[in-house]
């Protein structure tokens, strides 16, 4: 669904992705994890026209992508959950999520509506707190609203950029569940996380980066065996 080849990102002269090539799925959940600076980030902000690419490209569906404006590329029904949330903190959850229909949906307002209820049964807290500050949840309940308005656009394709960044563990477990059922709707996700055990148990493949490379490539299964990824990625 996703091929990205040869694949370079530059900061000014400070080159963050050296070539990389990656493919996913449709269906799948395709995982990149890696330490700080590896160059994850940077690998989905290039997906969805967010940073400078140098070199190589990307293709979704068959069609080249690298090169189209932000805008272009959601249409198309690519949407990216940022690092951080990065919520509207003075305005209601509610809102948020009518933020996320507004590309697609926004000439449809009862399928906004309708969107907006699908999300609030998927997360039932953001039903109670519809009218709170989305700034005053919890960070679980933000990353719930994050991925609902990610998903109020109703996407193909998803990019996850850690999910489970400073939350407990009783909540990582809860949205890697929604993540898992979401592939298992039918989704397609790239999926992003430091944390990589959760990252490695849900990938059908996965991909090691380092800095700015990919070392390494396999299923969720085979790189969660690997002794180097072992030592490196989950703590011996
Ligand atoms: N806007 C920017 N301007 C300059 N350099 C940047 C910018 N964004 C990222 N970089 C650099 O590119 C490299 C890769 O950063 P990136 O954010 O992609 O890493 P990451 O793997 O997502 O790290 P983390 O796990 O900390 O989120 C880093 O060296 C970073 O300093
Ligand atoms: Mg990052």
């Amino acid at each position: 669904m996703l091929e990205i080849r040869g694949l370079r990102v530059a900061y000014g002269h400070i080159e963050a992705l050296h070539g990389i090539d990656l493919d996913a799925r449709e269906g799948e959940i395709t995982a990149i994890i890696g330490s700080n600076g590896a160059g994850k980030t940077s690998t989905l902000m290039a997906i969805s026209g967010l940073a400078p690419i140098k070199g190589g490209e990307i293709k979704f569906e068959g069609k080249l992508i690298s090169g189209l404006p932000a805008h272009a590329i959601m249409r198309l029904g690519i949407t990216h959950i940022l690092e951080g949330r990065q919520l509207f903190s003075d305005q209601s959850v509610e809102d948020n999520l009518l933020l996320g229909g507004y590309s697609r949906l926004s000439a449809d307002k009862a399928a906004v509506r309708a969107a907006m209820e699908r999300e609030m049964d998927r997360f039932p807290i953001l039903r109670r707190r519809r009218r709170q500050l989305a700034g005053t949840l919890s960070g679980g309940e933000q990353q719930m609203v994050a991925i609902s308005r990610g998903l109020m656009s109703e996407p193909k394709f998803l990019l996850m950029d850690e999910p489970s960044m400073g939350l407990a563990p009783l909540i990582v477990k809860e949205i890697a569940n929604t993540i898992r059922g979401l592939r298992d709707s039918g989704r397609s996700i790239l999926l992003v996380e430091q944390m990589a055990a959760v990252a490695l148990s849900l990938a059908d493949r996965a991909y090691v980066l380092e800095s700015g490379r990919v070392s390494l490539q396999g299923t969720g299964r085979e790189l969660a065996r690997d002794p180097e990824v072992k030592r490196a990625y989950l703590g011996g």
